[in-house]
């Protein structure tokens, strides 16, 4: 009797397990189709609308027209189709071998006031956007992800961002997934419009936006600098593949670097960098994140290594200025690592996340090395789609989360909240403020 009871529990447990399994089981997704938008539109109407931010109460707007003789102007206003302003522009158009590129405008716009929305139109043709300018104090959302591509996955990922409540997108490179195929850059920028038109979307280059060809294409990023102009000359930097921008008042700075610009100490982008981190006033700026393309930090089998020369040329820079956090893409999978610097644990240097699962066609990148040297510095690993939330509460605290797409759903499956190095005492902020100011006045 005794035995038959001992039988039954066992069974009942089987059986309990069985269930958790089937309960909390996620089937990783395969790579999604490839979505290509098409535009049916006449030739002088815009398309590819989207905006940055381009200073500290103005936008970049920016669309492509088939025809090359359409007008580089948006009006602009605070009700629908009550446009009291108006800016005009610049239009260029490329030449990728045999491809020609519809007209790639930027309009500069402005003043604007923050946390206001503003109805918009361009080329006056009467397509009316709207975007909402970013909140002038904290809080400030930031919706981060990388590697997005224009895939089903992509189209998840982006349906749950459009969710949520983010004043702003900031993508760590791979955008398109174009491969030097130029009509999908222009599918692409169809496929984020309705997302982009209406928030700032702030990106950095990643390798698949190079798109040179030894000796028949040698010219890198002309796609890409073309049609994603960011605000590198408002930031005093000479390449579109790195600048800064703040936001919510100048409560946070963030900083994108061009993994695939020259870095070392005697380069532009280091030399420009140094001189960036030493005008952030930590009293004024508590919150400092770096974007970037390929991982300082990673133990996903995948591009095991790529990040290391960049970070050995400017990690010192990131710990002196208390970077509070790195967020990267690249490899198309999700981790989280603790704070680091030089490859040790330090409370004083940035927590690296990688985020690369936007949905690209390549699929994820499955496979993590449990024994890399960096494992024990790793607080979470996963490889599936998704995108991360930043919330920036409040000078002090930061609410990270990252929502995998399951399905149709964003669920979260990490949550940390980041305390600022600026606004702690423990990290002697003013004192690395002081050295970093020190030091690019001696390099510059
Ligand atoms: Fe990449």
């Amino acid at each position: 009797m005794m035995e038959r009871s001992r039988q039954a529990q066992g069974l009942l447990l089987i059986c309990l397990l069985i269930c958790l399994r089937l309960v909390s089981a996620f089937h990783r997704p395969p790579p999604g189709r490839v979505i290509q938008t098409a535009f049916e539109k006449p030739r002088s109407h815009p398309q590819q609308v989207h905006v940055s931010v381009a200073g500290r109460d103005r936008m970049r707007v920016s669309w492509i027209t088939g025809s090359l003789h359409a007008l580089s102007l948006v009006e602009y206003g605070k009700a629908p189709g009550q446009y009291e302003a108006s800016a005009t522009g610049e239009g260029t158009s490329y030449l990728y071998f045999f491809y020609r590129s519809g007209k790639v405008h930027h309009v500069k716009i402005g003043p604007l006031e923050p946390g206001t929305v503003y109805y918009y139109r361009c080329g006056g043709i009467d397509d009316e956007f709207s975007f909402k300018t970013p909140p002038a104090t904290l809080p400030v959302e930031l919706a981060i992800v990388g590697d997005l591509g224009q895939t089903e996955w992509t189209a998840s990922t982006l349906a749950h961002i459009g969710k949520s409540s983010y004043d702003m997108l900031l993508l760590p490179g791979d955008l398109s997934y174009a491969d030097s195929q130029q009509p999908l850059w222009d599918s692409f920028g169809r496929f984020v419009q309705p997302y982009a038109s209406r928030r700032p979307w702030m990106v950095t280059a990643g390798n698949h936006e190079i798109e040179a060809i030894p000796i028949l294409y040698p010219d890198p990023f002309v796609s890409y600098n073309s049609r994603w102009r960011m605000p590198y000359e408002e930031s005093g930097s000479t390449s579109n593949l790195y600048y800064s921008f703040d936001t919510a008042g100048g409560a946070v700075h963030v900083v994108m670097l061009g993994s695939y610009a020259d870095f070392n100490s005697s380069s532009p982008q280091y030399e420009w960098l140094a001189a960036d981190l030493a005008k952030v006033d930590r009293r004024v700026t508590p919150w400092l994140f770096v974007l970037l393309h390929a991982p300082w930090y990673n133990t996903n089998a995948a591009h095991q290594g790529e990040g290391e020369s960049m970070r050995r040329a400017m990690e010192s820079l990131l710990y002196g200025a208390r970077v509070d956090a790195v967020f990267a893409g690249h490899v198309h999978a999700y981790e989280r690592f603790t704070r680091i610097y030089d490859n040790k644990a330090d409370p004083c240097g940035p927590a690296y996340v990688t985020i690369g699962d936007g949905g690209n066609r390549e699929g994820l990148a499955l496979e993590f090395d449990q024994n890399h040297r960096s494992a024990s510095l790793s607080l979470l690993r996963e490889a599936s789609f998704g995108h991360g939330e930043l919330r920036v509460a409040n000078a002090t605290h930061a609410r990270w989360t990252w929502h995998r797409n399951d399905d149709a759903y964003a669920t979260v499956r990490d949550e940390v909240w980041l305390t600022s190095l600026g606004a702690s005492g423990g990290c002697g902020v003013g004192r690395a403020a002081r050295i970093a100011r020190a030091s690019a006045k001696l390099e510059l």
